[in-house]
């Protein structure tokens, strides 16, 4: 028998370019290929890349030119590039870096296979009308007992700053049956957790049984699942929040208590300006609803700082609205014109006020991280394992609040879900000793 062909993938941006890129390697596996970790030994390279930020695309090109001397030297390597720049930049992609044989966009990706058969430079960023999930193989790159399951794709929402109504399209939901087996069939393969995903996974609509369902309802039909002990799901949005997903929070032990829901500023002025069309007084009030099921979420945001227009005081509506609602973590960026968006035709905030804005807005967040993390300490919590620790007889896993934790346990394998005690909090890590 032959040797198999290698494929090396890199994937960039959200969790749902890291589910692409487990189904991409699947698709591949079914034509033969094992996936590497060393670059040098691929037969193909596929660069699963993101958009969403002008340093995030450029990444692309540097990564390219950092592949010229193995395509030299090895013309018969296959490269491809996924995901959002190839949705956004299709064949010019291969006019700058003509060592590109594949241009594959987001929606397109079941056809990778053939598009690799082929001879000769392939684009393919169609939209096509079928489903490419109904065309994918079954699932098999598994990550452990953690797992993504893609449930809603697309948005609809256009706000100012953001390409991802472009490059994803417009909202789709995937059909309840199809969510389920997926989620059985991960199970049945060990899978203890999965991560409902969507770009607006909280505008959910998928066909099921009586008609469209909500994330509510679909997160109940999976607590049914046997042997699925944690759920969770990102990234949701303020304005698709109903009763039934925040009542989901109090009344489904399964749903773990954490929840991703980016504001991007606490102005109100810039919310409008942004297009997110909710003010921030519907922010908190939102907040305190989840708090009044869920005492002990933990929550977790997006904020852009320096968007077109921001002024001081508007900065600083942002930071009090951090204030008022204390944050277990959360995720910051400056804010980066992208081409062809309506914010990048307005007149930036000066890079170095942006600048000094991040560093304030990263320091109040790291202080409100870590006083999170403090007040876990001397508390049980679940843990997850997801591998060994560094230190011999040491776990590591994710607690039901989604901190990392280093546990003392000699005897605790990967893939036990286990109640710890909290000793002390790291810099970004809990430790803990098993107590069950
Ligand atoms: N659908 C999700 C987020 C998708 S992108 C949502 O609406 O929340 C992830 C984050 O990247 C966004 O929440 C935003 O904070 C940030 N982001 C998007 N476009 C950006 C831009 N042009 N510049 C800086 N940050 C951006
Ligand atoms: Fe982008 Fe806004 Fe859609 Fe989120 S809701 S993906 S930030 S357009
Ligand atoms: Fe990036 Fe596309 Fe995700 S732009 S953040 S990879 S949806």
């Amino acid at each position: 028998m032959s040797e198999p062909k290698k494929l090396f993938i890199k994937t960039y941006g959200c969790q749902m370019n890291v589910y692409d890129s487990e189904r991409m390697a699947e698709a591949m596996g079914a034509e033969g290929y094992v996936t590497t970790e060393v670059v040098e030994d691929a037969d193909m390279v596929l660069l699963n890349t993101c958009h969403i930020r002008e340093k995030a695309s450029e990444k692309l090109f540097s990564d390219l030119g950092r592949l010229r001397p193995l395509k030299d030297a090895r013309p018969d390597l296959k490269i491809g590039v996924a995901g959002c720049v190839a949705q956004a930049e299709g064949a010019e992609i291969q006019r700058r870096m003509p060592l590109v044989d594949i241009v594959v966009g987001p929606q397109a990706y079941h056809r990778l296979p053939a598009l690799v058969r082929a001879k000769g430079p392939q684009v393919d960023t169609d939209f096509p009308p079928e489903d490419k999930f109904d065309h994918l193989p079954e699932r098999r790159a598994l990550r452990g007992p953690t797992a993504f399951l893609t449930v809603q794709e697309g948005c609809d929402k256009f706000c100012a700053f953001c390409v991802v109504p472009y490059t994803r399209g417009a909202e789709v939901s995937r059909p309840v049956a199809r969510i389920l087996s997926e989620a059985r069939d991960l199970v049945s393969r060990g899978v203890r957790e999965i991560t409902l995903l969507g770009q607006n996974v909280n505008g959910y609509h998928g066909e099921g049984v009586g008609g469209a369902w909500t994330l509510g309802r679909l997160i109940r039909a999976l607590a049914d699942v046997d042997g699925l002990d944690r759920i969770r799901y990102m990234t949701s949005h303020p304005n698709d929040m109903d009763d039934d997903l925040i009542a989901a929070h109090g009344d489904v032990p399964q749903l773990m208590p954490y929840l991703h829901l980016p504001v991007q500023s606490g102005s109100d002025a810039v919310l409008k300006a942004m297009n997110r069309k909710h003010t921030r007084d519907q922010y908190l009030r939102l907040i305190d609803r989840f708090r009044s099921v869920r005492p002990d979420l933990l929550l977790s945001s997006d904020f852009i700082v320096g968007f077109p227009g921001e002024s001081d005081a508007d900065f600083f509506d942002t930071l009090d609205l951090i204030r008022q609602v204390g944050f277990g973590q959360a995720f910051t960026f400056k804010y980066s014109a992208r081409p062809g968006t309506p914010a990048a035709e307005k007149a930036p905030v000066e890079a170095a006020v942006a600048d000094e804005r991040l560093q304030v807005l990263q320091t109040l967040i790291t202080e409100q991280q870590r006083a999170g993390q403090q007040a876990m300490v001397g508390r049980d919590v679940g843990v997850l394992y997801e591998k060994s620790g560094r230190q011999p007889g040491q776990m590591v896993g994710k607690s039901d609040h989604l901190h990392a934790v280093h546990v003392d346990d000699p005897v605790g394998k990967v893939g036990e879900l286990v109640r710890v005690r909290v000793l002390a909090s790291g810099s970004n890590s809990l430790s803990a000793v098993r107590i069950s």
